[in-house]
């Protein structure tokens, strides 16, 4: 344990060393960050903030013409009744607002990077609305850039970005706001098949924090096969964490800032025999979950399974778990699995982990399995 713990403190000094000013937030400190979606309805008091040391408010949309945010009446209130939430609460959390999202999708980011007349208005939005709502940084979620093209303007994106954090910094005296991003599984290998590549030097001069979403392997796009969708290992296939993380170290982004991702939800399958249920086994439909997606929050997996007195399985080859309840397959992660990659992602020297989302743990009990798991 001391060796261990010796060992990321050295590392974190050395990184800290290597990496330039732009780290505001002490580099050693452990990261255990959660996306806090607007549509889940959490009162921002209800939340255990010795968990965590980041929330994301997930999210906040520029417009698709001016690329400024025009945040309404609506949505006003909720940002500030949030960050002076959380600022107020014991401990206080780092906020972030969170830019896009998988429903946004592509279209939007890529005219918005594509020219540096369409970045600066949507740049200087961003600061702005940081600092009016009382937020610490900024979060881009850009799912995903689709070509070579897109992955150079993001690289520009953020060459401008972290210059006007710090020129805006400067000009106020203020600690300069934090910049992250959450980015695909994978630095260089896409599940769609088009070559590309995160442009990893601008990632890596411009972000505090990359949170690189270890999840969605496997879903409902997929109505043929079981998946584990969250795969540590996967011996098949490069679709897994333990692959996803180490593009993005073999890529040179600094270990100090990638942030595992560890989803707070599962995917459901029908399969097509109940005897047969492993991962990858045969399935013909999509299964329960919201609206057609399969997808179950945790809390709702914990229910799942209570009410089909599912049998449940943990599965040592990709460390996952799934839990078979009549006709229906759940692959998930719980706290055994979350303390597995815990463990990993430690040994590999990264800054922390993430969950998506906040509403899906079940009396907060993976969040807090986490939390013990890493400390210094
Ligand atoms: C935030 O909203 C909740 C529920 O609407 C309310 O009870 C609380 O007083 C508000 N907090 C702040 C700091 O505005
Ligand atoms: C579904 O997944 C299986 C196993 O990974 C793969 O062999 C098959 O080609 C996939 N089908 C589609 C339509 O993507
Ligand atoms: C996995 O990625 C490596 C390159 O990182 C490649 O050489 C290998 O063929 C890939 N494996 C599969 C199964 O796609
Ligand atoms: C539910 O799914 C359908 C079909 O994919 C979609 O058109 C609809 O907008 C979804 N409903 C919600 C509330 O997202």
């Amino acid at each position: 344990m001391a060796a261990a713990q010796k060992r990321i403190a050295v590392a974190c000094v050395i990184a800290a060393l290597l990496t330039t000013l732009a780290v505001s937030s002490p580099s050693c400190i452990p990261v255990k960050g959660v996306y806090y979606p607007e549509w889940s309805n959490v009162d921002p008091s209800s939340i255990k903030t010795k968990l965590y040391t980041h929330i994301y408010y997930a999210f906040v949309t520029p417009h698709i013409d001016t690329f400024q945010f025009q945040i309404d009446q609506t949505q006003a209130p909720l940002l500030l009744n949030f960050t002076s939430t959380i600022r107020a609460a014991n401990p206080p959390l780092i906020t972030l607002f969170s830019v896009g999202g998988a429903a946004e999708g592509t279209a939007l980011f890529s005219r918005l990077a594509s020219t540096s007349s369409s970045r600066a208005p949507f740049i200087h939005s961003s600061i702005h609305v940081a600092r009016k709502f009382g937020f610490d940084g900024i979060d881009l979620d850009w799912e995903f850039p689709e070509t070579p093209t897109d992955m150079e303007n993001l690289g520009y994106l953020l060459d401008e970005w972290r210059a006007e954090v710090q020129k805006e910094a400067a000009a106020t005296g203020r600690p300069p706001l934090l910049l992250t991003a959450a980015v695909y599984y994978s630095a260089d290998t896409f599940l769609d098949g088009v070559p590309r590549a995160y442009p990893a030097a601008s990632v890596s001069r411009n972000l505090d924090l990359i949170n690189v979403m270890n999840y969605d392997y496997h879903g409902a796009w997929n109505k043929s096969v079981t998946g584990a969708q969250a795969a540590l290992f996967d011996p098949s296939s490069n679709l897994s964490t333990s692959y996803g993380l180490g593009s993005w170290v073999r890529a040179g982004v600094p270990r100090s800032k990638l942030v595992m991702g560890l989803p707070l939800y599962g995917r459901t399958w029908k399969l097509r025999d109940r005897g047969v249920h492993g991962v990858g086994v045969a399935a013909v439909d999509v299964g329960p979950g919201w609206n057609g997606t399969g997808v179950l929050t945790y809390a709702e997996v914990v229910e799942f399974n209570k009410a089909n007195k599912a049998k449940v399985v943990y599965d040592v080859a990709t460390v996952s778990v799934y839990s078979v309840g009549g006709d229906y397959w759940v692959g998930y992660d719980d706290k055994k699995t979350v303390a597995a990659k815990i463990g990993y992602a430690r040994a590999l020297g990264l800054r922390g982990y993430f969950f998506w989302a906040i509403n899906g743990d079940y009396k907060s009990s993976i969040s807090k399995t986490a939390s013990k798991l890493w400390h210094l």
